[in-house]
């Protein structure tokens, strides 16, 4: 293999994970409201992967997290049990796109300086809360949606009402009006809520924009009301709509009575936006609520039509993002934690300090090379830094300006050992080549990485097995009554009635759901063993190609690495998982209690052959489904689905705002564009 090919075959794979680290972080920031990634980490991945995928045209796809914003949508899954139940999903009149951004003020200049010389900006606050749109129908609010996947969204109107600066009906408004904003949980109410939380010992959330997520997606209006949430709106939507610029809309927005801040300001000078941005930097801190950068917005709706959209982003309008927010404090002490996938993380215990609205005493130091370049140590003190996040980081070392401690730092660099054996099961540590972390290969030893496959095993897009949290698997765990997965199904009523805080009824749930569990499909089971790097859609598209374990364990490297999706890596990873002589016990004991193995389903059935043999092509944004069910249609009519456009296309399935290049390319070829209408329309 040449030095590009190999080159090429390793951007491939960073294309494909960065997409599936994107996808799930997008569901558990949107879905789950539980954010692993900051803010700044997600956005510099979404970059990385830009700019991969522009390096690499031939690589497009477009389910890509580059070409659609994330889904806050209900989750419903194959056995309907439900994250947040019951919202009725309404397509959006307009899609509801998000915006481009940056963390440097050269590219937000850069941006200005692209726009018509005579261009006014608005420059606003950018709240850090989750967008709603409000229908306005002959003056009465009719729908409150939220983003959804961008075509549609939850309509959560009776928790909307709740909001008191929120109208419900006003005389004179336009027929069909619709104003979009951002519902907020104030800091304080953030506290207060996450104070209750912890007394009721129930999970506590992250950030007030988790907070302010949770409760809109609560089925209780009441409650809603008592948590206390908040509003700000900030576009206007609409046909013969009053004002030819977005400022005077906002105006009108607010004399009709309606919750616009008052932190707007037109700008007619990049020094103009330049002082916003950082007047606001500082003043935001003594806001009510959470921002978290300043949105610039072209005024003039003539020139906003003008500059028009990418599939994702107005060309109109970008967001400058503010620096996560520093503080000093001190390092006591390192401590070393082994996660569930065997990773040893360091962990810095801190001086107790405030960050961003809440107390924090540890931080991640991430790994050995991390401590290194830091040259950090015990006694030191340290910048710390939260953003979205649960978890603070260390971000960086204060100045040691005394001599002595120059001294004692170089002989610290000197002896700073990373634990060479795992502080849990004490089998000694290995350094995956390429990879920062310390790992504990004892994958069927270590307690914390035996406990991890269970939770694993039993959690939701798993096998879906209720009423086990981490702590009840942790003590079953201890008894020895939960060593392995397999040992769930040996499980007898009187083994987890008797747990602290469980009973007979909680047993009977447990039991009845253990049982329910075996009907999870096979693509799911396999997913649920918890081989490492088979996320949920490689388990798919592995199970699909291997319909059972039985001849998935003979699966070759070569077989599988040809499987869509599946790298060297995962290949490697399948076949080692069957040579393990405890995985293919437990796999034994799995399949006698009981559980799928195999699929049950026929081979996907085709709806007819309308599209046999034609090669389409989707592009731009939708409004009646989603690029994934059209994707899905055109299969299941036959067809295939492709990302570039060429001679062999038989016509483009084309959305709103279809992105220029595509467009040319389907005009030389003379390839003809067909829009959704017309396409449902053939089918
Ligand atoms: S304008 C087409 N203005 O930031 C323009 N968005 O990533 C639509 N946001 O989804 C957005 N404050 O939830 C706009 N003053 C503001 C905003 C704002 C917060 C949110 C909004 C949007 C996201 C963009």
């Amino acid at each position: 293999m040449d030095l590009f090919s190999q080159i090429d075959d390793q951007e491939r794979e960073e294309v494909l994970r960065l997409r599936r680290e994107l996808e799930e972080a997008n569901r558990l920031y949107y879905v789950m409201n539980q954010p692993t990634l900051s803010d700044r980490e997600f956005d510099e991945k979404m970059r990385r992967l830009q700019d991969l995928e522009a390096a690499h045209p031939e690589w497009y796809d477009a389910n890509s997290p580059t070409q659609h914003v994330g889904s806050d949508l209900t989750v419903t899954d194959s056995r309907s049990s439900v994250v947040g139940k019951g919202f009725e999903q309404v397509k959006h009149r307009y899609p509801m796109l998000s915006l481009g951004n940056t963390y440097s003020r050269d590219e937000i200049a850069d941006w200005l300086k692209k726009l018509p010389a005579d261009a006014e900006i608005v420059a606003e606050l950018k709240y850090d809360g989750l967008s709603i749109a409000l229908w306005y129908e002959n003056g009465t609010l009719t729908k409150a949606l939220t983003r959804g996947d961008g075509v549609k969204g939850d309509n959560v109107l009776l928790n909307i009402r709740t909001i008191p600066t929120i109208p419900h009906h006003i005389d004179g408004l336009p027929a069909r009006m619709e104003l979009r904003g951002e519902v907020l949980l104030p800091w304080d109410r953030f506290e207060q809520l996450n104070r209750e939380r912890e007394a009721e010992e129930e999970p506590l959330f992250a950030n007030p924009r988790n907070a302010a997520s949770g409760t809109l997606k609560l089925q209780d209006p009441k409650e809603v009301a008592r948590r206390g949430l908040t509003c700000y709106l900030y576009y206007m939507l609409g046909e013969d709509l009053p004002g030819r610029t977005h400022y005077e809309r906002l105006e009108q927005a607010r004399r009709w009575g309606f919750p616009v801040s008052d932190a707007i300001r037109v700008c007619h000078s990049i020094d103009e936006v330049m002082d916003f941005i950082s007047y606001w930097d500082q003043k935001r801190k003594e806001l009510p609520v959470a921002t978290d950068g300043i949105v610039l917005k072209v005024n003039s709706l003539q020139q906003q039509e003008e500059l028009g959209y990418t599939a994702k982003n107005p060309r109109w309008a970008i967001a400058y993002k503010f620096p996560a927010e520093k503080q000093l404090t001190t390092l006591r002490s390192i401590s070393y934690q082994v996660g569930r996938t065997g990773v040893v993380t360091p962990v810095a215990n801190l001086d107790p300090i405030r960050l961003s609205g809440t107390m924090v005493q540890r931080a991640t130091l991430h790994n050995e090379d991390f401590i290194r370049q830091l040259n950090i140590r015990e006694g030191d003190k340290v910048w710390v830094e939260k953003g979205g996040e649960i978890i603070p980081k260390i971000v960086g070392l204060a100045d040691r300006n005394d001599e002595m401690s120059a001294t004692a730092s170089l002989n610290d660099e000197l002896t700073y050992r990373f634990p060479t054996v795992c502080p849990e099961c004490g089998t000694k540590l290995v350094r995956v080549e390429g990879e920062a972390a310390w790992r504990c290969p004892n994958e069927n030893g270590c307690p914390p990485q035996r406990i991890g496959k269970v939770l694993h095993f039993v959690s939701r897009k798993a096998m879906n097995i209720d009423g086990l949290g981490e702590e009840t698997i942790a003590l079953l765990y201890e008894q020895g009554l939960v060593q392995n997965i397999a040992d769930l199904y040996d499980l007898r009523k009187e083994d987890i009635a008797r747990q602290e805080r469980l009973g007979d009824k909680s047993a009977e749930n447990i039991l009845a759901s253990l049982e329910a569990s075996k009907h999870v499909p096979w693509e799911r089971v396999l997913f649920a063993l918890g081989i490492r790097m088979v996320g949920e859609t490689t388990a798919k598209k592995i199970a699909r190609r291997f319909r059972s374990i039985d001849t998935l364990q003979w699966a070759t490297r070569d077989e599988l690495n040809a499987i869509d999706d599946v790298g060297p890596q995962i290949a490697e990873n399948v076949v080692a998982y069957f040579q393990d002589e405890s995985n293919l016990e437990t796999l034994m004991r799995l399949r006698q209690s009981g559980v799928q193995m195999a699929s049950t389903e026929a081979e996907p059935e085709a709806l007819s052959d309308k599209l046999k043999g034609k090669t389409i092509v989707i592009s731009g944004v939708f409004r009646q489904h989603s690029r994934d069910e059209y994707k899905a249609m055109i299969e299941a009519h036959g067809g295939k689905n492709s990302s570039s456009i060429s001679r062999k296309t038989a016509f483009v399935l084309a959305g709103e705002n279809m992105g220029p290049e595509k467009r040319k390319k389907a005009e030389e070829l003379g390839i003809e564009l067909i829009d959704e209408q017309r396409f449902l329309e053939m089918l």
